[in-house]
């Protein structure tokens, strides 16, 4: 911490002292006193150090930005000289918070007969769906080993292993578009477990969190966690990470609009709505003009809307059926001031545009108390995700994930209706981690990899090794990653993830303070066998 030194005009130090400029290393003797002006915000207000010796044991060039816990310096200043960033208290607390969670983690595992094991960095294409990061191999030229995008396959592996309750704290790395809670190297508290079904996972997983959250924060999490199914949470959140800290759910008004003459809803697949309670003023021609602007990055078409003030106003107003609003009223409850905001597009569209900005409106109009935490599981999210780019099914987690016992039958039938032992903790519409069951029996694991259309060859390059780990009496297992960071974000009160990294990269994946990504040595290429274009 920090302290007051006092080094009066009658000492001998006066003139040294004189002399020290901010951010100076020095070293002082002397006589803790009690201060003559008390200050009440900090620890040592108290008291002072009436200075006998000084010594000035490191000078400083002048700080390229003050190093005030509310400084105005740009975000890419503070990261090129980000040693001097650490010195600030909302950074380095943050710091602090999250060597404390690990501490904690690393505790409440081993009390619970965990065993920490680090697998290799260096290492094979892993099947989390993202680009990977290559290393090339100088002693097998033209070869790669890809760095871990998770220490899945490892992980599997040790329970082949016996190694029955795994965990670590794991690097992993993807290269994948980059956001607020996104770097392109994060830490994965990993964890695995033999002879276990999805109640068991979820189970030590939020005993985990909460021994956390109680130690980092006293606050009491109240177990068990609630669960919410996929589908619903798509269906009133329009997100698999539902924020639930406000209500505003989403409702579906569909019916309401069958015999439309509204064009614009005449042929929709679907059409939803917000209601928003007592916020009328703010949804003015200017604001509701920034909302379609918001609902098109979604996608959507449009965005209309009907205010019930004094009169009803709205973009539909003059061209709704009685009916239709009668019918509107009744089902949404509407009472006066509210207003209706509504999507009508296929439900992909409907659903996205919607959930997203259903959070924006939380922010925009204060409906979140950020003091607050919401915790809870999303549980049975479908197997296969339909890619459009593609234009086929691809596993929603990845290809060891075990269907529903119920479904194993739909893995090739029925894939859109095909659901999968995976969960997700979410916490305050963060996906805070995700795991699944695995699959262990060889016949449903070759099921799966011809639901995918993934020939033999193709099975036997990506994943041979394993596969045939996985016949040699595996047992049945299962797992999760929490997200270091993003936990720690989340505990620390920011949404900016680069705040809880020592060094983090910026969205362009670059470290401004070492310059990395860099150029090489044609020397290096050259005993790479590599040539860049
Ligand atoms: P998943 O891909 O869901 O699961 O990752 C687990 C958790 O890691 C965090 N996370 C990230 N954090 C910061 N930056 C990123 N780029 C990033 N990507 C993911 C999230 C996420 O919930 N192998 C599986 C786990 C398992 O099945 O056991 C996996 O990696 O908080």
């Amino acid at each position: 911490g920090i302290i007051q030194l006092v080094v009066r005009p009658e000492n001998n130090n006066y003139e040294k002292a004189s002399d020290l400029k901010s951010e100076y290393v020095i070293r002082a003797f002397g006589k803790i006193v009690k201060r003559e002006s008390v200050n009440k915000n900090i620890s040592t207000g108290e008291i002072e150090v009436e200075v006998d010796e000084l010594e000035v044991l490191n000078t400083s060039r002048e700080i390229p930005f003050e190093l005030k816990d509310d400084t105005t310096a740009i975000e890419d200043t503070r990261l090129k000289y980000r040693y001097l960033d650490l010195r600030r208290n909302p950074i380095k607390d943050r710091i602090i918070t999250r060597s404390n969670i690990m501490y904690y983690v690393r505790e409440f595992l081993h009390d619970e007969e965990f065993i920490e094991v680090e697998t290799p960095i260096l290492c094979k294409s892993t099947p989390e769906g993202a680009r990977d990061y290559l290393v090339p191999s100088r002693v097998n030229p033209g070869k790669f080993y890809a760095l871990p995008q998770s220490p899945q396959i490892f992980k599997q592996l040790l329970m082949v292993g016996g190694m029955e309750k795994y965990f670590q704290i794991a690097k992993c790395f993807r290269d994948e578009d980059l956001r607020a809670d996104r770097q392109p190297e994060f830490t994965q508290i990993d964890l695995e477990m033999s002879f276990v079904e999805e109640e068991d996972v979820m189970d030590v997983t939020e005993r985990l969190v909460a021994y956390v959250f109680k130690k980092i924060k006293n606050i009491d999490i109240k177990l068990p966690l609630m669960k919410m199914k996929y589908d619903d949470a798509i269906d009133k959140y329009g997100s698999d990470k539902p924020d639930l800290r406000f209500d505003m759910k989403i409702n579906d008004i569909t019916d309401v609009f069958r015999n439309t003459d509204i064009t614009m809803f005449k042929d929709a697949e679907m059409i939803n709505c917000l209601v928003i309670n007592n916020n009328i003023d703010y949804f003015s021609r200017k604001n509701i003009d920034k909302l379609t602007d918001f609902v098109k990055k979604y996608r959507a078409k449009g965005l209309a809307f009907l205010k019930f003030g004094s009169e009803l106003t709205g973009s539909i107003a003059k061209i709704i059926s009685d009916k239709e609003l009668n019918m509107l009223k009744e089902n949404l409850s509407i009472n006066d001031n509210d207003v209706v905001l509504i999507v009508a597009d296929k439900k992909s569209v409907v659903k996205q545009s919607l959930g997203a900005l259903r959070c924006h409106l939380g922010r925009e109009l204060n409906l979140i108390d950020k003091d607050n935490y919401k915790l809870l599981w999303v549980v049975d999210f479908p197997a296969f995700e339909w890619s459009e780019e593609e234009n086929r099914f691809m596993a929603t987690h990845h290809p060891f994930t075990a269907p529903k016992d119920s479904d194993v039958d739909k893995l090739i039938s029925d894939k859109a209706n095909c659901y999968s032992k995976a969960y997700d903790i979410v916490i305050n519409g963060y996906e805070a981690g995700g795991g699944s069951i695995r699959i262990h029996n060889q016949d449903i694991q070759e099921k799966m990899f011809e639901a995918l259309d993934l020939t033999k060859e193709q099975v036997e390059e990506k994943f041979g090794f394993f596969v045939e780990a996985l016949k040699y009496g595996t047992p049945p297992h299962g797992g999760l990653a929490i997200g270091l960071d993003r936990l720690t974000m989340l505990l620390t009160g920011t949404d900016n993830i680069r705040d809880v990294i020592a060094f983090p990269k910026t969205a362009s994946a670059s470290c401004l303070m070492s310059e990395c990504p860099n150029d090489v040595d044609k020397e290096q290429l050259r005993e790479l066998k590599i040539k860049c274009e």
